[in-house]
């Protein structure tokens, strides 16, 4: 690799970033960040890869979800363990009912900091700096809170760790074992339409596995049975802090990112001569790009040579973010143009940040018609162009939050002040979350069907 080093981005122009006025105590905290544990390891990075190696040939979908932004203030086991639960729910609905395995990535452990559209924001003639996430500065409006502040790297180091720490245990110390799949619901599930749905079809599965036992087949003499891989990734938008977690892999000798298996480059920091591809392109994670409708097919190819000079399967994601009206216009030319020259990727579809409104009342948030109608389009152009439509990004939580309009339990803009939690953006709650994760399976199937082929047999589902 020509001229790269973890330090090489600050070399290039950046934007997104905070200017912190105590540079000593920045140094200080960059100098402690670096010589910390890393959060993930290379190995782990590298079998990520390979799965999505497979969805990339169309073997597998992803699914990846979490917060728009984690907050120091909501670091609790319940929130965690509840979204981890609404999460395995839609893993195992799109691996049971669309037959397909699927690369489990969370938003999460890592997803501090946030790109705003102002360095500023002004509240009643008020002007102080926008808020960039837990990572950088506080949410409350005050000249206090809003100043970025270095030690807040550190915090965020040890919630990430320790929020890894927690989702490696259910993920490997039997919480996820299908055998568990009933008690995967959260509380509040249990009396909606998608509850109903979800037990009908943990109740097959546990059928199934019953027969399998019978047959000699249980999470003993199969482990995939018994648990599953779990991955984290964020936004790599802080790259004081990405450059201070990257290490070289001992056994590779490359570079890798060590803040979380994946990381992705978010629609606002694209610019192929800027920081963060500058950054990204020389660690071995992973790598996520958001695409938007400013995106143009030949830049695209651009930043593919940049991120991707090899062409290796399971590198690079590109995240689709168009909304609902612009996706069918939009996304073709990117699909077609990527096909052409022959580039593996995996196309994923973020139907959340293209569709993001003001209600009346001044809240932000999404109308869940319009997430399913950008998810249908996504499914659409990939039939359309015979490529694999391979995953789903989402902002959700396992909380019973209103937030995204509609769903099938119809939240609307006068409930929105109910339960509005998020720190940035609106998020699916967990009812919408498996509405989506059901309408996706259909989906599947239905193209899966269409193209002649029958359902994978259940060895094939069970596998990662
Ligand atoms: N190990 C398999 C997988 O990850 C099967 C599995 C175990 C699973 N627990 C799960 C699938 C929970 C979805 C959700 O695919
Ligand atoms: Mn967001």
């Amino acid at each position: 690799m020509t001229d790269w080093s973890p330090a090489s981005w600050r070399d290039k122009p950046i934007v997104q970033v905070p200017a912190y006025e105590d540079t000593v105590s920045h140094d200080r905290v960059q100098a402690r960040l670096a010589s910390f544990p890393p959060l993930v390891f290379a190995g782990e990075a590298r079998a990520l890869k390979a799965g999505l190696a497979k969805v990339s040939d169309g073997e597998a979908f992803l699914l990846q979800g979490g917060d728009c932004a984690e907050s120091f203030a909501e670091h609790g086991a319940d929130n965690i363990r509840d979204f981890f639960r609404v999460f395995l729910q839609m893993a195992v609905v799109l691996t049971y009912a669309a037959s397909s395995p699927v690369v489990k990535v969370g938003r999460i452990a890592g997803q501090f900091a946030k790109p705003r559209s102002s360095d500023t924001e002004i509240i009643d003639d008020v002007q102080l700096p926008s808020y960039r996430g837990d990572i950088i500065n506080g949410i409350d409006f005050t000249g206090e809170a809003r100043e970025p502040d270095p030690e807040r790297m550190i915090m965020a180091y040890r919630q990430a760790a320790a929020t890894l720490n927690l989702l490696r245990a259910f993920a490997h110390g039997g919480y996820a074992k299908l055998d568990h799949v009933h008690q995967w619901t959260v509380g509040f599930l249990k009396d909606s339409p998608q509850g109903h749905r979800y037990q009908e079809l943990a109740d097959r599965i546990t059928e199934t596995l019953a027969f399998m036992r019978a047959c000699g087949l249980d999470a003993d003499s199969v482990p995939a049975l018994g648990q599953t891989e779990f991955f984290t990734s964020h936004e790599a938008l802080l790259l004081d802090f990405e450059q201070a977690l990257t290490r070289v892999d001992s056994t590779s000798g490359d570079w890798y990112a060590t803040s979380g298996h994946m990381i992705w480059i978010g629609d606002r920091t694209r610019q192929p001569d800027h920081a963060h591809i500058e950054f990204c392109r020389g660690v071995k994670n992973p790598i996520g790009l958001k695409c938007g409708p400013s995106l143009d097919p030949d830049e695209l190819i651009r930043l593919i040579d940049i991120l991707n000079p090899q062409n290796e399967a399971g590198r690079l994601t590109l995240i689709a973010r168009f909304g609902s009206d612009k996706v069918g216009e939009g996304l073709p030319a990117l699909v077609r143009k990527v096909k052409a020259e022959g580039r593996h990727v995996v196309w994923s579809c973020d139907p959340m940040h293209g569709n993001t409104i003001k209600a009346a009342s001044g809240y932000k948030t999404r109308p869940f018609d319009r997430i399913l109608s950008e998810v249908t389009a996504f499914f659409d152009v990939h039939a359309a162009e015979g490529t694999h439509a391979g995953g789903i990004h989402v902002e959700m939580t396992g909380k019973n939050v209103t937030e995204c309009t509609g769903g099938a339990k119809a939240i609307s803009e006068t409930d929105l002040s109910d339960r509005y939690h998020t720190h940035c953006d609106p998020r699916l709650n967990a009812d919408q979350a498996l509405e989506l994760a059901f309408l996706i399976a259909e989906r599947i199937k239905a193209d899966r069907e269409a193209r002649g082929l029958t359902a994978h047999p259940i060895s094939a589902a069970v596998g990662f």
